[in-house]
């Protein structure tokens, strides 16, 4: 994050600590709460099992799932994501995929509405996901069906002490590289019109009742193996992938800043999975791993080519002995040991200087807020 911005977020720890003395005791006794989530394949729990599509946006075949649930979900990992770490803390069951059938009784916990593949625009990958717009129209159901069970106001204040979990932008970014299309207005432009779709989703939830946010922001997309592969010149980062993300990040940020200034009662926390997983990246055994460029499933260079499994375009694979010592799962997403020590950041950091990656809440406190 910027330099500016991490300043910023550093003033607003204090607010935040101010409001962590003022509120304790306050809603102990009243402490429902849901998680709703949306965006991608960093927390796509299964919704794409249900649509027609491609096994390029699905992942309901081994060995996705071996490390955790010992079967495949659906989730582009090894196991567990972000999401689910983050409802066990919470103390919530799994959260399911809206899709999933015969499940309208765990849905008071909250919906898994994300998609993998799927982007702000409704042209990302159109037809083979399920787009932000179509997962807000979901959600939307899922508010009636909280009316019905649990009445107006009770399911209003639910829905407000909900805490919204968000990933979206990558793949707005990352298909005009995966599918070779040049993009046909500038970057800027671009992300431009991204960030205004997402602009208009948050102000539906809004709308709607939702009040606390959280939202990882958009990693280095050059540096993943399935984009690296495709830099022919040299084995650096895909510059321009890069460039876009880096672009959405500050756009990103600056957004929900001003979001919390002029939108009352709009909470937010905003994790820089950039920056965790940068840190990863170049010190991965600091953080216990042994891997931090190849990822553990695919074939090629990096196993950048996009292969786990044997079921998609490439057939052959190679898989790595022990997960738990990559970085990257496949050539586009992360193992569980990743994505379990982003959780924790996400739910617990701010305290700690060194951890200065997620704000100006962290989601244990964004849940706490009556
Ligand atoms: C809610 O509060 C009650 C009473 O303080 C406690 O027993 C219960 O475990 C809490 N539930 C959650 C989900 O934190
Ligand atoms: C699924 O999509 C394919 C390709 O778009 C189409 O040919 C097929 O009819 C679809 N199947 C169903 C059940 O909708
Ligand atoms: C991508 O498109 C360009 C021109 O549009 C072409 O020269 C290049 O070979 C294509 N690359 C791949 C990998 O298809
Ligand atoms: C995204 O923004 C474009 C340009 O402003 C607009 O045409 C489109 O309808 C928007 N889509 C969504 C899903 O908001
Ligand atoms: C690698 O290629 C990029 C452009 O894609 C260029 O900016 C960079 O200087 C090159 N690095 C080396 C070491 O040649
Ligand atoms: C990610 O973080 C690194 C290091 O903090 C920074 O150099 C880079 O520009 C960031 N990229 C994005 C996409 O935000």
């Amino acid at each position: 994050m910027e330099e500016i911005t991490r300043r910023t977020i550093s003033s607003y720890f204090f607010f935040f600590l101010f409001l962590a003395g003022k509120t304790t005791g306050k809603f102990s006794h009243d402490n429902v709460t849901a998680l709703f989530i949306f965006g991608d394949s960093f927390l796509d729990a299964g919704n794409n099992n249900y649509i027609n599509t491609t096994t390029l946006d699905q992942a309901n075949f081994p060995p996705y799932g071996q490390t955790f649930f010992g079967s495949p979900t659906g989730r582009f990992s090894d196991g567990r994501l972000i999401s689910d770490f983050i409802a066990e803390y919470a103390n919530l069951p799994l959260i399911p995929p809206f899709l999933e059938p015969r499940n309208s009784q765990k849905k008071l916990y909250g919906v898994n509405f994300a998609s993998a593949g799927a982007g702000a625009l409704v042209e990302t990958f159109q037809g083979s996901v399920i787009s932000l717009r179509t997962q807000l129209d979901h959600y939307k159901k899922v508010e009636k069906l909280w009316r019905r069970n649990f009445g107006k106001e009770e399911s209003k204040k639910r829905i407000s002490r909900a805490v919204y979990l968000i990933s979206i932008g990558t793949n707005d970014y990352s298909s005009h590289f995966l599918t070779n299309q040049s993009l046909s207005i500038s970057m800027s432009q671009h992300v431009d019109i991204v960030i205004g779709n997402l602009t208009t989703f948050l102000h539906e939830i809004y709308k709607i009742g939702g009040r606390k946010f959280g939202f990882l922001n958009v990693p280095d997309l050059g540096c993943f193996p399935a984009l690296r592969i495709l830099n022919s010149k040299n084995d650096s980062c895909l510059r321009d992938a890069s460039r876009l993300a880096k672009m959405h990040n500050k756009a990103l940020s600056n957004l929900l800043f001003k979001m919390h200034r002029q939108v009352k009662g709009f909470k937010f926390s905003l994790f820089d999975m950039n920056k965790s997983l940068r840190l990863r990246m170049q010190h991965p055994s600091k953080f216990g791993f042994k891997e931090g460029e190849e990822a553990c499933c695919g074939i090629g260079k990096w196993r950048g080519v996009f292969s786990c499994g044997g079921k998609r375009i490439v057939k052959k694979y190679k898989l790595c002995e022990n997960p738990n010592d990559y970085i990257f799962w496949d050539s586009l997403h992360l193992t569980q040991n990743t994505y379990n020590q982003f959780a924790k950041l996400i739910w617990n950091g701010g305290h700690l200087s060194d951890s200065l990656v997620v704000g100006p809440y962290n989601v244990n406190k964004l849940f706490q807020i009556p």
